[in-house]
């Protein structure tokens, strides 16, 4: 599967999909439509169980509800400590894309990937600020999307880890080497100036929940971690 479900990425844009965790959930639709009238290019859908990461945030129920309201693509983030039994839920509740975390199973990563390329939705592998990517080496060629976190997973407005930014760079530079497909999503304190830092080294996709659901002016917000 191509990165077709994100065209600004094949015009050679970087892509914003704000983070739901940061959206007033008391207006949940209002939220949603705002940030796509403000340009967001797809969702970051956050999903925490308390278990891999000490914070809860929902299940396939409001996923299902933002993805009837939704008109562009749900890029959905598990940080859950399960992914095996409960990815093809996600991806079945509307996501375009479905993460989860390397960290969060010992083996059989492929196995995961494999059940939801099978439900026809696209897979994509995330991992923390102290994985490197020598780890996850041998599933790069069958992800659609790697998602490197520039924060440890569990909480919205945390600092940007500038640490993590050659790894962003490496995973460009391996991409290009190897001819791999995977966009390159980037998640975690970012805002205008660390989103300079992460585009610079070859971040596709930039997710930010504070910097654009916490401002005053969704668009222009947008519009500044765009570049
Ligand atoms: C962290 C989440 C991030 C977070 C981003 O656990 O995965 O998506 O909500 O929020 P900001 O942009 O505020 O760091
Ligand atoms: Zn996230």
């Amino acid at each position: 599967m191509n990165s077709s479900f994100l065209p600004s990425i094949e015009t050679g844009r970087a892509a914003v999909g704000p983070s739901i965790l940061s959206a007033d959930f008391t207006r949940l639709e209002a939220e949603v439509r705002a940030v796509e009238e403000a340009g967001a290019d797809f969702h970051h859908i956050d999903v925490m169980d308390g278990h891999f990461v000490p914070n809860i945030t929902f299940g396939p129920m409001i996923v299902e509800a933002i993805a009837r309201l939704a008109t562009r693509p749900l890029v959905t983030h598990l940080m859950i400590s399960d992914p095996g039994a409960w990815a093809v839920k996600f991806a079945e509740a509307g996501s375009a894309l479905v993460s989860f975390h390397f960290e969060a199973v010992g083996e059989g990563h492929e196995k995961i990937v494999d059940a939801l390329h099978g439900a026809g939705r696209r897979a994509g592998l995330a991992i923390n600020p102290d994985t490197p990517l020598e780890r996850v080496r041998h599933l790069l060629g069958s992800l659609d999307l790697l998602l490197l976190m520039t924060v440890f997973p569990g909480f919205g407005g945390q600092s940007f880890m500038g640490e993590v930014v050659p790894k962003i760079a490496e995973a460009a530079a391996l991409k290009r080497s190897a001819g791999y497909r995977y966009l390159i999503e980037v998640d975690g304190g970012i805002n205008p100036r660390t989103a300079e830092l992460v585009r610079g080294a070859g971040g596709e996709c930039l997710v930010a929940g504070t910097a654009v659901y916490r401002s005053p002016d969704y668009a222009s917000a947008i519009a500044a971690i765009r570049g």
